[in-house]
């Protein structure tokens, strides 16, 4: 029988590119969106795929109202949950970040129990759930566990747990580290009749379809809005984790974790997939210039400046994915081809 896959997020960076990846691999697919679906069907890279009746929509205005998913998962074979918020600096980091990211996922849970022909979930969590906080704010680094973070690594939760968060970092941290505890608890207590494993991945770049447009590509671009800041002159605040996976691997490696060889856990025994390789984002620059020199030399790029947070973590993804991971040369070389495409500009 053909999978059919639930996919959420699909408006947005990682849901979206995990769509395409599984209508190019011919599965059915369902996603669920807030709004107007057309956002997704009618993008030129899904209308390029011709998904003709494989492809169809579940509206779901609020995705935290109880029982939400109840409609949507009939008939699903596998979930991908990539409907999540990132922790954008204006948001309101209570209900914005902290209480949709663990509303949005028990409620899919919830759901997902109650549906006999599902088999697998897989979550997207990020790999902030194994570094934890990089608090007291007295520590200088994320040395708070006895080994370099893994896939496998669990941060207890801080006790007393906040009532308040001192911003969307800290919320957006202690939302996915609860929506694990609650994953991990749900395995130990409901013996689900699916699997469920989190695929973990640091920050992700790459070309992102629905930035429709170079305003877009600046402002509505997720974590690709890191990127430009460093490319076209911007200066982030405040350090981000140098952790990297291309966008184009982190669909890939949630295929193969939604399928996956047998067995399914990675080769160390861990049934979660963690992804991040270290990066410096003072190359962001650089790499556009050696790319991009005409694109450079007209102004159109210009050195920004992105702080880094060096952060180590042991990846154990290579075995599933049976191939080397992508570079960050590459997502800043795809990024800034669409914004110069965007822009209508000549690539060379
Ligand atoms: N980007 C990264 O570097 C990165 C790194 C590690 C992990 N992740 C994880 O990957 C997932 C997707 O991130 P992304 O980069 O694709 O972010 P994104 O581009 O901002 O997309 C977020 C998606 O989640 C949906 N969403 C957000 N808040 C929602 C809410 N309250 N109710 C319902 N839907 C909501 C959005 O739908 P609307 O269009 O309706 O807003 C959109 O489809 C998240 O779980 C994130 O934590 C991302």
């Amino acid at each position: 029988m053909a999978a059919t896959i639930l996919i959420t997020g699909a408006t947005g960076l990682v849901g979206f590119r995990i769509l395409l990846a599984a209508l190019a691999a011919g599965h059915n697919v369902r996603y669920t969106v807030r709004n107007d679906p057309q956002t997704v069907s009618s993008n030129p890279a899904v209308k390029s795929l011709a998904p003709s009746d494989r492809l169809s929509a579940v509206v779901i205005p609020d995705f935290t109202a109880e029982g939400a998913f109840d409609p949507a998962l009939d008939g699903v074979t596998h979930i991908i949950h990539a409907g999540s918020p990132v922790p954008v600096p204006t948001y309101d980091p209570s209900p914005q970040v902290y209480e949709p990211t663990v509303k949005i996922a028990s409620n899919l849970l919830a759901s997902a129990l109650k549906t006999p022909s599902l088999q697998r979930v897989v979550i997207t969590s990020s790999y902030v759930v194994n570094l934890g906080l990089p608090v007291p704010p007295t520590a200088a680094t994320y040395d708070i566990t006895p080994a370099v973070p893994s896939a496998a690594t669990r941060v207890p939760l801080p006790s007393p747990f906040p009532e308040v968060f001192s911003g969307v970092l800290e919320a957006y941290i202690l939302a996915k580290m609860v929506e694990l505890d609650n994953s991990d608890k749900l395995i130990q207590t409901r013996s689900p009749h699916f699997t469920i494993a989190h695929v973990i991945p640091g920050y992700i770049f790459g070309r992102n379809e629905p930035a429709l447009d170079a305003g877009m590509m600046q402002a509505q671009n997720s974590s690709n809005n890191f990127l430009m800041m460093g490319m076209v002159g911007g200066e982030l605040p405040f350090p981000i984790h140098g952790g990297f996976v291309h966008l184009d691997d982190v669909a890939d490696i949630h295929m193969r974790v939604a399928f996956p060889p047998e067995p399914a856990e990675a080769a160390d025994g861990i049934a979660d997939f963690g992804v991040a390789t270290p990066v410096d984002y003072a190359t962001i620059f650089d790499i556009v210039e050696r790319a991009f020199p005409k694109a450079v030399a007209a102004g159109v790029f210009k050195r920004g400046k992105v702080p880094t947070l060096s952060v180590e973590y042991a990846s154990n993804v290579r075995e599933l994915l049976g191939r080397e991971l992508k570079s960050f040369e590459s997502a800043v070389v795809d990024v800034a081809g669409q914004y110069l495409e965007k822009l209508g500009m000549e690539k060379a």
